[in-house]
């Protein structure tokens, strides 16, 4: 077809793709017209509408989709999420973990009795509504979560989150609860370094600093207080992270504008 290259080889592809999205990082007139695009969807509640398995999820499904390759790539055992609300992400990275697992056991031939990891997604929220729990705990994928509730910075949370991830060795984390910039940093000081080298340390809502400050009036955070200047702050002493950008350039349309952060060492 005119306009699709033909694929010669997975490498070649690869290639392409990257070209593509040095293309997207280069146009600041699409970026600027996907702002737009969130900024106009936004008093729509677009993230509301969604759900995972029968669960809300408040996300963009562009973003579902950049976690479920950062999974594929990185196969964690352990997923810390702050933030569990409806419990729609609970259950994304649940299931997330169980197609690892049917994976693992395709390649040792043993479909028909595969094995159940260790592979565990831990949310923690401040209020898990009892109508929530109750649909998460009996949820079929209910047995890969764990849930803690409390605030995801009290000393008590995170030594009980420090102690259930000593027993893990490829972890994820996922920052979405409390969106105040201090709130952020006391997070990514307490769960960042739990990242393991190569994984990721996803923090949401880093695109509250980029829209009209009106959005925020009933908010605790807003512009020049959220997770973005969180992420800058953290990132001034924690040379060990970097912001994966090729994520939100190929995205265009996410809620974590340089909130991708790759463990590299
Ligand atoms: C945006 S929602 C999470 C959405 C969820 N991750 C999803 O994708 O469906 C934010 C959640 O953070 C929780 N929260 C607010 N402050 C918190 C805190 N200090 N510690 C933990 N959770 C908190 C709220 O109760 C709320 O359920």
């Amino acid at each position: 077809m005119e306009g699709i290259h033909p694929v010669s080889s997975y490498e070649q592809f690869q290639r392409d793709v990257a070209s593509n999205i040095e293309g997207l990082r280069a146009d600041v007139d699409l970026q600027a017209m996907s702002r737009i695009w969130i900024r106009e969807i936004t008093p729509h509640r677009w993230a509301y509408n969604f759900s995972w398995l029968g669960r809300p999820a408040i996300q963009f499904p562009n973003d579902a989709w950049a976690i479920q390759e950062i999974v594929w790539r990185v196969r964690p055992d352990l997923i810390i999420e702050t933030g569990i609300a409806h419990g729609g992400s609970l259950i994304f990275s649940a299931s997330m973990l169980a197609l690892l697992d049917i994976a693992d056991a395709a390649v040792a031939n043993d479909t028909i009795n595969p094995r159940i990891s260790n592979r565990k997604v831990l949310g923690i929220d401040i209020e898990i509504r009892s109508h929530n729990r109750a649909a998460i705990e009996q949820h079929p994928l209910s047995s890969r979560i764990q849930l803690i509730q409390g605030s995801s910075i009290s000393s008590e949370v995170i030594a009980e989150v420090k102690e259930i991830a000593a027993g893990y060795s490829r972890i994820l984390v996922c920052l979405d609860s409390n969106h105040t910039h201090d709130h952020v940093l006391e997070e990514l000081k307490a769960y960042a370094p739990l990242t393991s080298v190569g994984s990721y340390c996803i923090v949401f809502d880093t695109i509250i600093e980029d829209m009209p400050k009106e959005f925020f009036s009933d908010r605790p955070w807003g512009i020049g207080n959220n997770p973005k200047t969180a992420v800058q702050t953290f990132l001034e002493t924690h040379s060990e992270f970097e912001i994966d950008q090729s994520i939100h350039h190929k995205l265009l349309i996410t809620v974590a504008p340089d909130g991708y952060l790759k463990r590299t060492c």
